[in-house]
């Protein structure tokens, strides 16, 4: 099992102003930062990101979205990441959330859904080596 995840917060929450609450409550969970970056997707680039979902219904609308405003993209520590990563985020839908987890804190709707995290250890991998060279982790 590894013992990193790959997050996003997304457009909502950055042009809301919780970047750093939301940052505050991950390094608070446990989690150490391996790797920051502040940044803006291109349609192309968030279309490569989230192509596993090219057949959804949403995906054009996802595709959109990501692209809406800057996001911060980071790689995170902590033993069992991924599984733990995904408790404190909360279920995908915010509605669904449970108290206290970010998307129940600071996401808006199943779109705009504040954070984004890995859901495999494959998976956090491939998301880490999209946005980050072997120069900008430690
Ligand atoms: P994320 O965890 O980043 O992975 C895929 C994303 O697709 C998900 O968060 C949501 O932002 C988005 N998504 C999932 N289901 C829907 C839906 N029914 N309508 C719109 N967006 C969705």
């Amino acid at each position: 099992m590894s013992n990193r995840t790959f997050t996003m917060i997304k457009p909502d929450a950055t042009s809301k102003g919780y970047t750093g609450a939301i940052l505050d409550q991950i390094i608070k969970s446990g989690f150490s930062i391996k790797a920051l970056k502040w940044t803006k997707l291109t349609p192309s680039q968030a279309g490569e990101f989230y192509a596993v979902h090219s057949e959804r219904a949403f995906y054009g609308e996802l595709v959109e979205y990501m692209c809406s405003g800057p996001i911060i993209a980071a790689i995170l520590e902590k033993e069992n990441a991924v599984s733990d990563f995904r408790k404190l985020i909360g279920a995908t839908n915010p509605a669904n959330a449970e108290e206290g987890t970010i998307r129940k804190k600071f996401a808006t709707s199943i779109a705009e859904n504040a954070v984004h995290g890995s859901d495999s250890d494959e998976n956090a991998t491939i998301e880490g080596d999209f946005f980050f060279s072997k120069l900008e982790r430690f």
